[in-house]
Order: C-alpha cells, then sequence, then structure tokens
C-alpha cells in the first residue's frame, strides 16, 4: 500500500469535467497516509460541489481569496506554506497556463505562487488542448522548473473522442506521489550544492562572440532535483533560457571568468557539481567595434581560461565531493580517468557517445560516472531521472 503518511497535500481543484474525480482522489491520498486540503478555481465548482470536498477531506475547503471568515480561520499564504506538497487535478489547460507564466489571479494560482513546496501537476483537457504548441510549451516551462506532471493518459474524452488527455486515475496519481515521496524525500536537507550549467560565451567584439552547444538541461535537470530533494541550491547559470527550478538560487553569467567569480563566492559548499560547458579559450582580448571583414582570412589569438573545477578542488574550502563532467567524442574512460585525476575529483560523469537521442540538446542522456574505484552506468534515461541517480552517488559519498 502506498504510504503518504503524515504528509500534507494541499489538492487544487480546476474547471474541468475530471473534477468529479478528485473526490475520489482526496479519499485515495488520505487512506494513504496525506492530510488533505483543498482549494478549487470558481471553474471547479461549476462541475462539483464544495460540500463533497469538505466532506471527504474533513476540512474546510477554500474557494476565493476574497472570503474574510477562511482568511481569518487560515490566511492564504498560511495555507501555501501548510502544504508539503501542492497537486493540481486535474489541471486545466488555462490554470497551467497561468502557473506557467506565473499569473496570481485567483485563489488557486496565488496559492500555487506563494508556496516553496514542490508542485505536482495532473492535467485533463481536450486532446487537442493538450497537443496544442501552447500548452506542450507551457507544460516545457513548467517540467524546467521541477513541476512533477503525472498524465494525462489515452482514452474516451468527454466530447465523445479519444485521445491522449484523461486525467490519470486517481489511485496511480497517488502511487506516483508516494513513490517521489518515499524515493528521495528530503534525502539532501542540510546539504548545500553549487551547480554550474550551460555554455559559456566568450566574447569577440560587442556582437560577436565564441561559445558551444550547450543547452543547460542536465545541469538545471540537477539543481531542480536538488532543491526537491531538500538541499540548499546554488545555481551558477550561463547564456541560457531554461526557467530557474522551484526553491533554487540561481547567478547568471556570460563568460568562463565569470562562472569561476560566482562559483569560488558561492563555496563552501558540500558539493560542486560541474556541469557547465566551460569555453577552454577566449579571445586575448575583446575588440571595442564590430571586427571588419578587411582581409580574406582573420586570425584569433585565443587564451586558455581558468579551470573552475581543478581551483573548486584545490581550494581551501573544497567541497567534500567535486563532480565534472567530460564531453568525450572518443576513448571516453581514458580521458574522463585522466581528468579525475588531473583534476583531483570525486567523481566524472561523462557522456556515453554513440547513444541514441542522447548529448547537449536532447531530454535524454546516458552517463558513465567514474570514480577513482568504479564506475557505474546511469541511463540511458531522462536527464531528470539521470539527475536523481546522480545525486544519489554524490549523497552516499557525502553520507560515507
Ligand atoms: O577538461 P574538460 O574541459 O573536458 O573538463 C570538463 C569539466 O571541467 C566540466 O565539469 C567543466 O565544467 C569543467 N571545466 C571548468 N573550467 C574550464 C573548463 C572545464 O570548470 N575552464
Amino acid at each position: 500500500m502506498a504510504s503518504l503518511t503524515g504528509q500534507r497535500v494541499l489538492l487544487c481543484v480546476c474547471g474541468g469535467i475530471a473534477a468529479y474525480k478528485a473526490v475520489e482522489l482526496v479519499r485515495r491520498l488520505r487512506d494513504a497516509g496525506a492530510l488533505v486540503r483543498v482549494a478549487m478555481t470558481e471553474g471547479a465548482q461549476h462541475f462539483v460541489g464544495t460540500a463533497s470536498f469538505q466532506a471527504v477531506s474533513g476540512e474546510p475547503v477554500r474557494t476565493s481569496l476574497w472570503d474574510a471568515a477562511a482568511e481569518a480561520a487560515m490566511g492564504h499564504i498560511e495555507l501555501a506554506r501548510w502544504a508539503d506538497r501542492i497537486l493540481v487535478a486535474p489541471a486545466t489547460a488555462d490554470t497551467l497556463a497561468k502557473l506557467a507564466h506565473g499569473f496570481a489571479d485567483d485563489l488557486v494560482t496565488t496559492l500555487c505562487l506563494a508556496t516553496t513546496a514542490p508542485m505536482t501537476v495532473a492535467p485533463a483537457m481536450n486532446h487537442r488542448m493538450w497537443l496544442h504548441p501552447a500548452t506542450r510549451a507551457n507544460l516545457a516551462l513548467l517540467r524546467e522548473r521541477g513541476v512533477q506532471v503525472i498524465g494525462p493518459v489515452d482514452g474516451p474524452l468527454a466530447e465523445g473522442e479519444s485521445g491522449p488527455g484523461r486525467l490519470s486515475e486517481p489511485e496511480d496519481i497517488v502511487a506516483v506521489l508516494a513513490r517521489s515521496a518515499g524515493a528521495h524525500a528530503g534525502d539532501l536537507a542540510g546539504l548545500r550544492l553549487v551547480v554550474s550549467a550551460g555554455p559559456t560565451y566568450e566574447d569577440l567584439d560587442p556582437v560577436r562572440y565564441v561559445g558551444n552547444r550547450s543547452s543547460g538541461k542536465m545541469g538545471f535537470a540537477i539543481a531542480a532535483a536538488a532543491a526537491r530533494r531538500g538541499a540548499e541550491v546554488m545555481l551558477v547559470a550561463g547564456p541560457v533560457s531554461l526557467a530557474t527550478p522551484a526553491g533554487v538560487t540561481r547567478i547568471d553569467v556570460r563568460s568562463a571568468a565569470q562562472l569561476r567569480d560566482a562559483v569560488l563566492a558561492a563555496l563552501p559548499a558540500d558539493a560542486y557539481i560541474g556541469a557547465a560547458a566551460v569555453a577552454d579559450y577566449a579571445p586575448r582580448a575583446v575588440a571595442g567595434n564590430k571586427i571588419k571583414k578587411s582581409s580574406d582570412t582573420l586570425t584569433l589569438e585565443l587564451v586558455r581560461t581558468p579551470d573552475t573545477l581543478a581551483e573548486v578542488a584545490a581550494s581551501p574550502s573544497r567541497p567534500r565531493c567535486v563532480v565534472g563532467f567530460a564531453a568525450e567524442t572518443e576513448e571516453v574512460e581514458a580521458h574522463a580517468r585522466g581528468k579525475l585525476q588531473k583534476k583531483n575529483l570525486d567523481l566524472i560523469a561523462a557522456n556515453r557517445v554513440g547513444v541514441q537521442g542522447s548529448g547537449f540538446e536532447s531530454d535524454d542522456n546516458a552517463l558513465t560516472v567514474y570514480s577513482r574505484d568504479g564506475a557505474r552506468a546511469l541511463g540511458p534515461a531522462p536527464k531528470i531521472r539521470l539527475a536523481d541517480e546522480l545525486l544519489d552517488l554524490i549523497a552516499e559519498r557525502l553520507r560515507a
């Protein structure tokens, strides 16, 4: 039996026909040991009455920001703080859009914006709305921020159509929540992690730079997973257009030199995870004006950049676990182990080359993590899952 014993779940119910299933969801959550409070959007109340939720949750149900009596009993900020987890189910296309863009124009969206608790959404809508590029983009943004998405599933929909858009079954939603609560709940609490992510850009002149194709997705996934597991996370991000994961403090940098300064200033920490693809060379000087095409060839003089990872590992405030990444195209193990030794690292995660769909811009990846005394193959799996597996290895070392 799935267990959510003692977990305080704030269930936000939105306006879709699947709202009726949320009544059953409350029962299942309570059966699994959770304490449940319910907030409803205006739309949700057209499908199910507050009395049903009140009866199954055993708690007063909130429907409005402007209910003076309810606010006096437990203010909405207090309610947002009360929650160990926010579950939005069913999550409509409209609410997902509002959450993705930070709207707070009703009780549910305000609660979602005011909480620091991890968030799970279980979408349900017409399949064409689910497949619409706007909904896909909103979901992608929420996922980047570390929001857990459950479903929807394929099947018959309310309007006599069929497709992906049905709310996941309440028992499946509870099972997923219990698994994620049990697996890593707060196991990194009390630890401080510094993570670097993304590329660096080394400016040539006011309009050009030398950069690389790193998307930052792996590092952001690590930061998101670590924060979800209770760590204090400082994310030093190169130029990427990814949303900041919930609970993560982010510092944006551009060049390798700026990355170094930001990372060293963020120490001390228990672990440093250098997932950034830092430029090894930068132009010796940045031209004050745009470089003109005056000759057939142009020679750039590049100089070595500081090696942040090696500096962190050699620093007097060296984190107990220093982790590097190795993007290699050949002789992966030899090069990775060479770096482990040379830079005095605890772990180095090498991309397994030749694995379909892995690498820089992909959402999936496959890594082999080398330590002095062994190697572990992780994935192929979504970067979000790999992040948790890598954090398991780091947590193991920090506990040792
Ligand atoms: O030696 P190489 O650049 O392949 O090593 C990659 C690892 O070193 C990554 O973890 C990267 O973040 C880090 N690195 C760094 N500073 C550099 C170059 C690489 O921190 N200037």
